[in-house]
């Protein structure tokens, strides 16, 4: 039997891995909207794929959008701006993309009752309780550690205007609870923890212009030759998935349906932890292995302070440190790819789209970029 979806905001990162995974065995059909396509467009063409290239906000799409989830099985939402360089910096598209878009999408998946899968994020989490406590409490797993059904959501004040995207994906939450509550919604809401992995972001100069998330920023220093740079001395801690086992966690939801709805789930991998700064050395180590160049072995890295990078108004999630119980037990789903590993193969899809020339983008074949799947079940 064919599912059918509809995936909004299918053409970014995680979208175009998700096309990846369903699209190819015919048993998926799925009904996209995005307002970019260059990363999907080995799928436009699928006669299992029906693409419009447009902004699910607009009023044209509305009657477009209510037909399709009439027929779906599932919708999953995607569609986001999720860029810390622009939570202070265009605050209120950032609050309007990640709640307003899609207070309708809420409303008529809760009418025709299809089960909505909603993109959050684990920055609701906010900062950690540790990183009030002294010193000495800090390493308390009570106190860092993120649990979909106990942790509180702590957030910095107004003038930070950081949480702009914490703070809409935390009401897009609670708006769509509700409308599990009051109105029978079935629901997965998903906290992705930092998944890396081919075609995340940009390189600015290249295929686009800002600042990207820190994988695509420190790539773009290595590719220019320009210093990495570490925010506040890089103290933050992340803890980085594949992108190919994160996206198979949603397609064991998709199969899995009785123990993925009207659950949240924290979709990161516990072993690997890192500092930022630690993460720019081994990217610059990672990266001199790839190039088989020793010299960016000692690339440089300078600290910058977060008001210079990013503009007033930013503050950081100190420490992501998941529960992953329920994403083992329910989806039978648990990380194994080391931290090493995701860089060397990102890197080296980075390196081959990138590195052959200045000028433009290298898209990389799927022939090439076989090798640096993984295979997942
Ligand atoms: P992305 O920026 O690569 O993809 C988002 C896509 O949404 C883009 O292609 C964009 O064009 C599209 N979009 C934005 N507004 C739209 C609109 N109005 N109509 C149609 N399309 C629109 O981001 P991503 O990394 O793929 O993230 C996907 C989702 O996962 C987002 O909701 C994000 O908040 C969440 N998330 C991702 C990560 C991660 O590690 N990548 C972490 C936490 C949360
Ligand atoms: C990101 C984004 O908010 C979302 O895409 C997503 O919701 C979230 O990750 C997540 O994965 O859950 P963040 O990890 O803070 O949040 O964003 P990055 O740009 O990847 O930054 C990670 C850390 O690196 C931060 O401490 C940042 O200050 C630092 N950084 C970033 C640098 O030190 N140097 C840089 O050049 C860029």
């Amino acid at each position: 039997m064919v599912t059918k979806l509809v995936m909004l905001g299918c053409g970014g990162f995680i979208g175009s891995h998700l096309l990846d995974l369903l699209l190819p065995g015919g048993e998926y059909e799925i009904e996209g909207w995005d307002l970019d396509d260059q990363k999907i467009e080995q799928h436009v063409d699928r006669p299992n794929f029906h693409f419009h290239r447009r902004g699910i906000q607009q009023a044209s799409e509305q009657a477009l959008l209510r037909d399709a989830i009439g027929r779906a099985d599932a919708v999953i939402n995607l569609a986001a701006i999720c860029n810390p360089a622009e939570y202070n910096t265009r605050p209120l598209d950032v609050i309007r993309a990640n709640f307003l878009d899609i207070y309708s999408v809420v409303g008529m998946c809760a009418d025709h009752r299809k089960w909505l899968i909603a993109f959050s994020t684990c920055e609701v989490y906010g900062r950690t309780l540790a990183s009030y406590l002294p010193p000495n409490l800090r390493d308390d797993p009570q106190y860092f550690e993120l649990d979909e059904e106990s942790t509180p959501f702590i957030m910095g004040p107004i003038r930070n205007q950081r949480w702009t995207y914490a703070t809409a994906k935390a009401l897009m939450e609670r708006f769509v609870y509700a409308h599990h509550k009051e109105r029978g919604l079935p629901f997965t809401i998903v906290r992705p923890l930092n998944f890396f992995g081919p075609r995340m972001d940009y390189i600015p100069g290249r295929d686009g212009e800002g600042t990207p998330r820190v994988l695509a920023c420190f790539m773009s220093a290595l590719l220019n030759r320009e210093p990495m740079q570490l925010v506040d001395g890089g103290m933050a801690r992340r803890t980085i998935v594949s992108i190919y086992e994160a996206v198979d966690a949603i397609g064991r939801m998709l199969r899995r349906p009785q123990q993925a709805q009207n659950q949240i789930f924290n979709i990161g991998n516990r072993n690997n932890e890192t500092t930022i700064a630690e993460l720019a050395d081994r990217m610059r180590r990672t990266y001199a292995r790839i190039t088989g160049d020793a010299s960016y072995e000692d690339h440089p890295i300078v600290s910058v302070s977060s008001e210079a990078f990013y503009g007033e108004g930013y503050e950081d999630c100190d420490r992501r440190m998941p529960s992953t119980v329920k994403a083992s037990s329910l989806l039978d789903w648990t990380p194994t790819i080391p931290l090493d590993e995701v860089l060397h193969d990102t890197m080296t899809y980075f390196h081959r789209a990138y590195a052959t020339t200045q000028e433009s983008v290298h898209v990389v074949a799927d022939s090439e970029f076989a090798e640096l799947t993984v295979n997942t079940t």
